[in-house]
C-alpha cells in the first residue's frame, strides 16, 4: 500500500514564521517517515486566500489535499494536525476527513499537541529547555483561546507549569480565558517587575506580532504602561525541537 502523511495546520500568511515552524515540522516528518509521502493542508480559508493573493502561493484545504493524495495513488493515510488543542479547527478537520474516508483503504488520525497529561508535561519541558529566564523575570505565554470547551487546556497548562516547578510562568489567551487582566493580577502577586512575552501558538504570526508585541493596544504596551520591563521572545512553538518531537510521536501513536 502506498503511504501518505497529511500535515494539517491552521496556517499563517507570514512567510518568515512559516519557514521556521510549519516548513521545519513537515521536513522533519519527511525525514522520520521516509516511506510515506508528506502533504500539506491548511484549515484557514482566509489564510489560503491571502497567501494566494499576496505571495502567489497555493496551499490545499484538507479536502483538496485528500483528493490530491487519492489521485497520487495513496491508499494508507495518517493525518497529523499541528493544532495546539482539540478545539474547533480540529473538529472541522475531523468532519472533512469523515467525508473523504472512502477514498482510502485506511485512514488514521494523530492527536493535537495538548491531548494527554503527558503531552502537557512534555510540551512544558520542551519550551523550558530552550527558554532562559532571569531570576527576577516572569514568562507570560499568550495562547490563542477559544469559545470551544477545549479552552480549558489553557488554565490546565498554567497549572501544570506550576506543578512541574516552573512558578515563573503564566498563561493567558488573546481570545478567551484567562485574559491579560487575569495574568496581570498574578504578575502583581509575583512582585517581579520584568516580563518575557512569548506566544504559545505554533507560529509567531499575526497575533504574536500585533496583539502580543505591537506598539499599541498590545499585551506589551499594556504591561509597559503598568510599569513592567518587557522583552519579547518572537518564537512559535514549531521552533522548539521538543514540540516537533511530540507531533512526530503522535504520528507514531496513530500508526500503532
Ligand atoms: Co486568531
Amino acid at each position: 500500500m502506498k503511504k501518505g502523511i497529511l500535515v494539517v495546520s491552521f496556517g499563517t500568511s507570514h512567510l518568515d514564521t512559516m519557514k521556521k515552524t510549519i516548513d521545519v515540522i513537515e521536513d522533519e516528518i519527511r525525514n522520520l517517515f521516509p516511506d510515506s509521502s508528506v502533504y500539506r493542508a491548511f484549515t484557514s480559508q482566509m489564510i489560503i486566500r491571502k497567501l494566494k493573493r499576496t505571495e502567489n502561493l497555493t496551499v490545499d484545504t484538507v479536502a483538496e489535499a485528500l483528493n490530491r493524495m487519492a489521485e497520487d495513488g495513496i491508499e494508507d493515510v495518517i493525518v497529523q494536525p499541528t493544532h495546539i488543542i482539540n478545539g474547533i479547527e480540529n473538529d472541522r478537520m475531523m468532519e472533512d476527513l469523515m467525508e473523504h474516508m472512502s477514498l482510502f483503504r485506511r485512514i488514521r488520525v494523530g492527536k493535537p499537541l495538548l491531548s494527554s497529561v503527558d503531552d502537557y508535561k512534555k510540551s512544558i519541558h520542551a519550551v523550558m529547555a530552550q527558554t532562559e529566564l532571569q531570576p527576577d523575570e516572569m514568562l507570560v505565554l499568550m495562547g490563542h483561546g477559544t469559545d470551544h470547551h477545549a479552552n480549558s487546556a489553557y488554565p490546565t497548562l498554567e497549572y501544570t507549569f506550576h506543578a512541574l516547578g516552573y512558578n515563573q510562568v503564566l498563561v493567558g489567551t488573546v481570545e478567551s480565558f484567562p485574559e491579560l487582566k487575569n495574568v496581570m493580577a498574578k504578575l502583581e502577586i509575583s512582585e517581579k517587575k520584568k516580563v518575557a512575552l512569548m506566544p504559545f501558538m505554533l507560529v509567531a504570526g499575526d497575533h504574536a506580532k500585533n496583539d502580543m508585541a505591537g506598539d499599541e493596544d498590545s499585551w506589551k504596551s499594556e504591561l509597559e504602561e503598568a510599569g513592567y520591563e518587557v522583552r519579547v521572545i518572537m518564537k512559535g512553538l514549531g521552533e522548539f525541537e521538543g514540540i516537533r518531537r511530540i507531533f512526530a510521536e503522535h504520528i507514531e501513536e496513530a500508526a500503532d
